[in-house]
C-alpha cells in the first residue's frame, strides 16, 4: 500500500528511483513522484509509466526519493501525489500510512499560518516537520512524529542537507539496502535485489539517518539502537517476469516449485512426519495447545479456512479462523491453552499484525505461517513457519497461496502424529506431497484448454462458485480471483447453502462454477448441480479426472489430477486461479494491477 524508494550515493539518483518505483508499483499506482537533490520534484497521476514519460533524461543529482500511491486521503491527482513539501518548499517527504490525527494536527498548523494545497493527511506531516526544522532534519522528524498517531513508513529530505536521508517506520514497512554504489531505501526488500541483498530492518518507532556511505538509527525519542545487516535469500530473477506475459502468469507457473520450495528439508520420510525447525522451540507448548485460531485476510484468510479443515480432520484440533479486521476487535478471553496462528504473504497487514498483538494480551502462543522473512509478523511471533515461496508481484495471490495451503498440510502432519495419527498414515501423506509438485505440473498442462473455458465464459456479468467441506473455502477463493482480475460480480457458498436463498439469482446468464472432486460430498454436489441445472444456469465443473458422470450434468468440464484428500484443495485452486486469470486477459484487463487493488494492504 504505496511504495517508497529511495537512493543516497556516487551514481545518478534518477534512473535508479524509476527502477526501484517499477518494482513496487504492485504496492499502488494511483500516481508517482521523485524528488532529485539539485533537480527538484516530478509528480504524475496514473502509474509510473506516466512520471517516466514527464522526467527529462539528463537529472544529474545523486540523492533522492521516490513514492508510487494507493489513495487513502484524497483522489488520485498530481497534486495529490508524493513528494509534498513544507511551506518552505525545500523539505520533501513521501509516506506510506495514515496520520489518523491530521485534521487535529492541521488546525494547529493553520492558527500558525501555515496553508495547504492538497488534501492529504501527508502534505500536514511534511508541514508539521517544516515548523520545527532549525537546520537539523533528524531532529524535526523525531519532533514531529512524537505528535503524530497513526502509522507510518516515511522519507523525507532537506535541501539544506543534500547529504543525508531520514526514514522512520511505525506499521508500514522500510528497509535498508546497504550497496556498493551507495545507500537504498524501500518498502520492500524486492525492489532492493538488483543492488544488493544486504538490507536492515526497521522496527516500528526506529528512526534513520541514511548518508551514501553510512547510517544511523535511533528511537523517535533519540535512544542509540544497533541494527545488524542481513542477507535477502531471494534472487533479482525472482521479480522479472521472464518472458511471461503477466507477473501473475508467471506466479501460476511457479506452483510445482513453490511446492517444492515449502517442503524442503521439513518431510520425514523414516517417521512419516514434518520437520518444522521454526516450530521446534515452542514444541512442548505445541504439544498442549487444545484451541487453535486461524487470523488472516484476503486470500490468506481463506487459506486458513482450508487450514482449519485440514487440521480438524487429520491432526484433531478444534480451530476457529478470523478475519485480521475482525479478531482484532472481537471479544476474546485470555487462553493459555490457544495458539493463534497469522497467515500472511506479506507479514505487513495492518490488521493481522494488530489482531498478533490482541493475541499475546490474551496470553496465547503466537504463530506466524509468513512468506516475506525479517517481515513484521514474522518477528512480532513466538514462532512460526516461513513459506519460502518467493517474491509474489501480482496483486492477486496466486503460489503464496498455494504455498500457504502446502504448509497447512505440512502442519496437519506435524501437529496430526502428535496427536494420534498413526505411522502409517503419515507415510501415506508423505509420499503424497512428494509427488504434489509433479501433480501441479499436470494441472499447468491444461493450461490452454483453462483458457479456451475462460474465453467462452468472459462475457458474463455474475458468477457462482460451489464447493464443499475442504473445498468449501477453495471456492469463496476462486470467486475471490474472479472478482479481482475480471471485476466480474462473483459469488461463493458452500454447496449446501445454495437453497437458502442464493439460488433465486440464478437464470441462463449467471453460471455456476462447482468444485466437485470424487470425494465423500461427491453425491451431494451432484444433486447442488442438477439443482442449478434446473433453473438453467450453465455449469463448469472442476472435476477429477476419469469421472464419467460428470460430463452429463455440466456444459464445460475442467479435468484435475486425483491426490490424498488433504491435498485436493491445492490441485483444486490453480485450475481456478488459472481460470480467473484467462477471463482477465480475454477482457483485456490488467490482471497483474486490477483497479483500486495493492498488494500490501497496511492501513487498516
Ligand atoms: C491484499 C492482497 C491479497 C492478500 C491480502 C492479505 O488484499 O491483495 O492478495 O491476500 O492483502 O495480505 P497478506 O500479505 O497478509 O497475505
Amino acid at each position: 500500500m504505496c511504495g517508497i524508494f529511495g537512493y543516497i550515493g556516487t551514481e545518478k539518483a534518477a534512473p535508479f528511483l524509476l527502477e526501484g518505483l517499477r518494482t513496487l508499483e504492485y504496492r499502488g499506482y494511483d500516481s508517482a513522484g521523485i524528488f532529485v537533490h539539485g533537480h527538484g520534484v516530478i509528480k504524475a497521476a496514473g502509474p509510473i509509466s506516466s512520471l517516466e514519460a514527464k522526467l527529462p533524461k539528463d537529472i544529474q543529482g545523486t540523492a533522492g526519493i521516490a513514492h508510487t500511491r494507493w489513495a487513502t486521503h484524497g483522489a488520485p491527482s498530481e497534486k495529490n501525489a508524493h513528494p509534498h513539501h513544507d511551506m518552505s518548499g525545500r523539505i520533501w517527504l513521501v509516506h506510506n500510512g495514515i496520520i489518523e490525527n491530521y485534521r487535529e494536527l492541521k488546525e494547529g498548523l493553520a492558527v500558525q499560518g501555515i496553508t495547504f494545497y492538497s488534501e492529504t493527511d501527508t502534505e500536514v506531516l511534511v508541514k508539521l516537520i517544516g515548523s520545527f526544522y532549525k537546520g537539523d532534519l533528524l531532529e524535526a522528524t523525531r519532533l514531529a512524529l512524537r505528535a503524530v498517531r497513526g502509522t507510518y513508513g516515511l522519507a523525507v529530505v532537506s535541501e539544506h542537507e543534500p547529504n543525508k536521508i531520514i526514514v522512520a517506520r511505525m506499521g508500514s514497512p522500510i528497509v535498508l539496502g546497504l550497496g556498493k554504489e551507495g545507500n537504498f531505501i524501500a518498502s520492500d526488500p524486492s525492489a532492493l535485489l538488483v543492488h544488493t541483498k544486504r538490507v536492515v530492518y526497521l522496527d516500528d518507532g526506529e528512526i534513520a539517518s541514511v548518508s551514501k556511505d553510512s547510517f544511523e538509527v535511533t528511537t523517535i525519542r533519540g535512544e542509540k539502537k544497533t541494527k545488524k545487516s542481513e542477507i535477502v535469500e531471494w534472487e533479482h530473477e525472482a521479480v522479472q517476469k521472464n518472458g511471461f506475459a503477466h507477473f501473475m502468469l508467471k506466479e501460476m507457473f511457479e506452483a510445482p516449485e513453490v511446492v517444492l520450495n515449502t517442503l524442503r528439508g521439513r518431510l520425514n520420510v523414516e517417521e512419516g512426519t514434518a520437520k518444522l525447525g521454526g516450530l521446534e522451540m515452542v514444541e512442548e507448548r505445541i504439544k498442549h495447545i487444545q484451541r487453535l485460531h486461524i487470523i488472516g485476510c484476503g486470500s490468506a484468510y481463506y487459506a486458513g479456512e482450508v487450514g482449519r479443515y485440514m487440521l480438524e480432520e487429520y491432526a484433531h484440533i478444534p480451530v476457529e479462523v478470523e478475519l485480521g479486521s475482525e479478531y482484532r476487535y472481537k471479544k476474546t478471553y485470555p487462553d493459555k491453552k490457544a495458539a493463534a496462528l497469522f497467515v500472511s504473504q506479506s507479514g505487513e497487514t495492518a490488521d493481522t499484525r494488530a489482531s498478533v498483538e490482541k493475541a499475546k494480551s490474551m496470553q496465547m502462543l503466537t504463530l506466524g505461517m509468513v512468506n516475506v522473512v525479517g517481515s513484521a509478523i514474522a518477528r512480532e511471533v513466538d514462532a512460526g513457519i516461513y513459506n519460502h515461496a518467493g517474491p509474489e508481484v501480482a496483486v492477486a495471490s496466486t503460489k503464496a497461496y498455494i504455498s500457504q495451503l502446502t504448509a497447512f498440510a505440512l502442519m496437519a502432519l506435524y501437529l496430526g502424529r502428535q496427536r494420534g495419527m498413526s505411522k502409517a498414515e503419515g507415510l501415506d501423506i508423505v509420499k503424497a506431497l512428494q509427488s504434489l509438485p509433479e501433480t501441479m505440473r499436470a494441472v499447468l498442462k491444461k493450461n490452454d484448454e483453462i483458457a479456451k473455458v475462460a474465453k467462452k465464459y468472459a462475457q458474463y456479468r455474475d458468477f457462482m462458485y460451489i464447493g464443499r467441506t475442504f473445498h468449501s473455502p477453495i471456492a469463496y477463493e476462486g470467486a475471490l480471483k474472479l472478482k479481482e482480475v475480471s471485476y466480474i460480480h462473483a459469488e461463493a457458498y458452500a454447496g449446501g447453502e445454495l437453497k437458502h436463498g442464493p439460488i433465486a439469482m440464478l437464470d441462463k446468464d449467471f453460471p455456476v462454477l462447482a468444485i466437485v472432486p470424487q470425494n465423500d460430498v461427491y453425491e451431494k454436489m451432484i444433486s447442488n448441480i442438477e439443482e442449478v441445472r434446473a433453473r438453467l444456469a450453465p455449469v463448469v465443473a472442476l472435476a477429477t479426472e476419469g469421472d464419467l458422470q460428470i460430463s452429463a450434468v455440466a456444459d464445460d468440464v475442467i479435468y484435475m489430477p486425483k491426490v490424498h484428500p488433504l491435498l485436493q484443495p491445492i490441485v483444486a485452486v490453480l485450475p481456478l486461479q488459472l481460470f480467473a486469470y484467462h477471463v482477465g486477459v480475454a477482457k483485456g484487463l490488467n490482471v497483474d494491477r486490477p483497479r483500486n487493488l495493492a498488494k500490501s494492504v497496511t492501513v487498516e
